[in-house]
């Protein structure tokens, strides 16, 4: 059976993929009115697969009858200073919810949690795209360098991103 302190870290995660999201939306809504469509685009997907990391806990804590907590999102920060502030400040976050993961698989593997500690191997292994993304936007606007054609030439690259459900448990 899970326990009650496992129970009450998951639900904070549960709230952290909801605040990453609209964290997420945050940015989007800075890109969208500097006109940077492309970026907008990418970060209101992102905000959408922050959904999907919220709803597979909670979808979890439902089945094996845990008591869900739903705590208050918290708001998140509006204003920014460049696209390359939101591409470093994404990372350092996404940096953040790996240590938060990692914590969560801590207490699952004291209290020997097997059908946790398997469940969230799904999140740890995701944890490594997010950061690989984050750190090639960086990486990306880097190289394109302070010019207007190669922030509007990443931005173009952006816009294609499409946002695909993952499979709820
Ligand atoms: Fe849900 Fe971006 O980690």
């Amino acid at each position: 059976m899970i326990s009650k302190k496992m129970v009450k870290q998951m639900s904070e995660q549960m709230k952290n993929e909801f605040f990453s999201g609209y964290y997420y939306l945050s940015m989007a809504a800075w890109l969208e009115a500097k006109n940077l469509s492309g970026f907008a685009n990418w970060f209101r997907v992102q905000a959408q697969e922050e959904r999907d990391h919220a709803m597979k806990m909670m979808n979890y804590l439902v089945r094996v009858g845990a008591k869900v907590e739903f705590l208050a999102i918290e708001a998140p920060k509006v204003v920014f200073e460049s696209p390359m502030d939101i591409c470093k400040k994404t990372l350092e976050h996404e940096q953040l919810v790996t240590s938060l993961i990692y914590k969560l698989m801590d207490t699952a593997q004291e209290e020997r949690d097997y059908k946790t500690i398997q469940f969230l191997q799904w999140y740890v292994d995701e944890q490594v795209e997010e950061e690989e993304n984050a750190s090639g936007l960086v990486e990306r606007l880097k190289m394109a360098g302070s010019t207007e054609g190669g922030l509007l030439y990443v931005d173009n690259e952006m816009a294609a991103r499409v946002y695909t459900p993952i499979t709820a448990e």
